[in-house]
């Protein structure tokens, strides 16, 4: 019986991703290196340096230092923060607080698990942080998704076992996650890319409580 919603935030809650995708593509031009949305499909989920990571693979010959990558992620962080400064309420996803409410008045935990150490302060800019029994971001853990971590940490600190949550995510790599942590999911998105979820979606705000008692 499924006891507890986790939900991603970039791409699930509000559409961050893009401005991830922004931020990186601007990184990208800068370093002459081709990076398209297909691509990009690669940074969801994943942390930051490994996102940095696989962009700068795309580009092939040039190696970088340490201390040159660290300063690439602060630059790409810096724009990323400057669209989140911005953002408030109405750039929340149609449907998301009304399927909240709704897991809430069923006796459903919800949580929020976000590979980004940004999270809380998305959360804060969109008044909506008071709404999740327990949030976890990327500075809480050590191996962000795909590895389970995350959503691990999610349950446990829920008091849930992990095969009573599912997960709501956009990213494969959080699929993957989801399914490493013994936990049912639902994909936001096409499921040519997330066709590994029990459930796909296109838009969080259409999924249908009632098909919880299916999963
Ligand atoms: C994930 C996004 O939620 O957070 C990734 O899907 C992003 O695209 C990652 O790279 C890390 O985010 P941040 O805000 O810590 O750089
Ligand atoms: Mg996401």
């Amino acid at each position: 019986m499924i006891r507890a919603c986790i939900f991603d935030l970039d791409g699930v809650i509000v559409d961050t991703a893009r401005y991830h995708f922004l931020a990186w593509s601007r990184l990208a031009g800068e370093l002459g290196i081709p990076f398209t949305e297909r691509d990009n499909e690669r940074l969801k989920g994943v942390s930051r340096m490994r996102s940095l990571e696989i962009l700068l693979s795309l580009g092939k010959n040039k190696t970088y230092s340490d201390s040159e990558i660290e300063a690439l992620a602060a630059r790409k962080n810096e724009w990323f923060v400057e669209y989140i400064d911005r953002m408030d309420r109405s750039e929340i996803f149609p449907g998301v607080e009304k399927l909240i409410a709704d897991l809430k008045h069923r006796g459903i935990l919800v949580g929020l698990a976000s590979s980004s150490k940004n999270a809380p302060q998305v959360i804060q800019s969109l008044g909506i942080a008071d709404e999740f029994d327990v949030v976890v971001d990327g500075g809480m853990v050590k191996h962000a998704k795909p590895d389970p971590e995350i959503f691990l940490l999610a349950a446990s600190l829920l008091k849930i076992s992990s095969h009573d949550c599912v997960v709501f995510e956009d990213a494969a790599a959080g699929i993957d996650a989801a399914i490493a942590a013994g936990m049912k999911s639902v994909g936001i998105g096409s499921s040519e890319l997330l066709g590994h979820a029990n459930i796909v979606v296109s838009r969080t705000g259409d999924f249908d409580p009632e098909e919880l008692k299916k999963l």
